[in-house]
């Protein structure tokens, strides 16, 4: 099979669509749904594309955080001749004269050791070339407000991209309220896709919604929404040549792609009622409050619809709040909740404490790896599948094995 870079034809560039570790499944699996190569990297997705693709990429991806367009690579022995080549590239047709630039990198020689050294010689470069071409410098900052260029630095080869993005694109712009410990849009719409939640036939239910992330987003892929519909801007609107009309024609193509109803139910819970208030904002925020069932309950007391259906439940851990003692008992109840409650459904717990894990008391059927930050987690699913099948004793109503 050839690599996306062997099926490049003349207008297209190699696209590379940055993700959190663990993350470049998901991420392969939506850009070949949207019917493009894609090459799965430690941390990225690597795929082709011209502009109209990246803005594509851009408006509808759910799990990717940068689309970045390569634009050059070359040698650089060091930070002169980093600024050397860059100066040579035609800058003045990318970056408009009265713009913002923001440059970022990723780094790994012996020639820088602080990468923010490499995004100074590099903006310092391409704004003189500008300078020298135009008479005129653009504004530039750490702020991605502008147009955006990132540079991949290893030993001395250099790829650059323009970073179409700007700020990632798992800041959507509905978390007003973040409440505590929210997951990232981006690792939550993981979750629910590791989850295979199917709208059409199934329930959501997030007993343990805090911000509503995980709720939401199960929202937004179960209505077929484009999440950066919900972005007022991205880098690629600052460069020159940017096609408006091409912008605003995908944005109605893909508005109308979205479904208006869910044919099943999506609940969101909390014990605490600040975070039910956030959740029920940031939804109002992403125009999904409507296709939300919000309450105050306790997991174990939460609404539960006939199945079937997908419950995510992302308690503590103790890694940032509450306390592992404590916790011990909250997952010994959710395997209980699971058991007596869930029958017919797929239950999953999200937690990046093993030990904890153990407690839900259930052998899981399948664990996905995931990074929440730097944490390695696990999303652990199980089936709990209704009286016909194996019934180990004691497991009350569903028929999930017991550890
Ligand atoms: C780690 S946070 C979930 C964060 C959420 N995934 C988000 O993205 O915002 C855990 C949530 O579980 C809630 N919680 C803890 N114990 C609970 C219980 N017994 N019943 C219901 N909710 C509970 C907390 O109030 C907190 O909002």
């Amino acid at each position: 099979m050839q690599t996306p870079a062997e099926q490049r034809t003349a207008e297209q560039r190699t696209i590379l669509v940055t993700c959190p570790k663990a993350l470049p499944p998901f991420l392969r699996a939506e850009l070949e749904a949207l019917g493009l190569p894609a090459r799965e990297l430690a941390a990225g997705v690597e795929t082709l594309g011209d502009m109209h693709t990246a803005m594509r990429l851009n408006l509808a991806l759910r799990t990717g955080h940068r689309v970045l367009s390569e634009l050059a690579r070359f040698r650089a022995d060091d930070p002169t001749a980093l600024g050397r080549e860059l100066f040579r590239l035609p800058w003045e047709e990318i970056i408009p004269v009265d713009g913002h630039l923001t440059v970022d990198s990723s780094v790994q020689n012996d020639f820088v050791n602080d990468s923010r050294f490499a995004n100074q010689k590099a903006k310092d470069a391409i704004v003189d070339r500008i300078q020298e071409q135009e008479g005129r410098r653009p504004n530039s900052g750490p702020d991605p407000i502008g147009a955006c260029v990132f540079l991949h630095w290893r030993g001395s080869d250099v790829t650059v991209y323009l970073d179409t993005t700007g700020a990632p694109l798992t800041r959507r712009g509905y978390r007003k309220m973040p409440h505590l410990a929210p997951l990232q849009e981006s690792l939550a719409a993981g979750i629910i896709l590791a989850t295979r939640f199917d709208a059409a036939t199934e329930h959501f239910l997030s007993p343990m919604c805090g911000s509503g992330t995980l709720a939401i987003e199960a929202a937004l892929l179960g209505l077929g929404r484009a999440p950066g519909l919900l972005r007022p801007d991205f880098a690629f609107r600052h460069l020159i040549g940017f096609d408006e009309a091409a912008y605003e024609a995908l944005r109605r193509e893909l508005h109308a792609q979205a479904k208006k109803t869910l044919p099943r139910r999506i609940l969101a819970s909390d014990n605490d009622p600040e975070a039910v208030e956030a959740a029920r904002q940031n939804a109002r925020t992403a125009g999904v409050e409507d296709h939300i069932e919000f309450s105050v309950a306790d997991f174990r007391e939460t609404l539960v619809p006939e199945g079937p259906g997908v419950c995510v439940l992302n308690p503590e851990y103790g890694e940032r709040m509450g306390d592992a003692g404590q916790l011990a008992e909250t997952y010994a109840a959710i395997g209980d909740f699971f058991k007596k409650r869930l029958s017919g459904w797929r239950g999953y717990v999200f937690t990046g404490n093993a030990e904890l894990a153990k407690r839900v008391g259930l052998k899981p059927k399948r664990r996905t790896p995931f990074y929440n930050a730097k944490i390695e987690c696990r999303l652990l699913e199980f089936e709990l599948y209704q009286g016909s099948r194996r019934q180990p004793k004691d497991n009350g109503g569903s028929g999930a094995a017991l550890l």
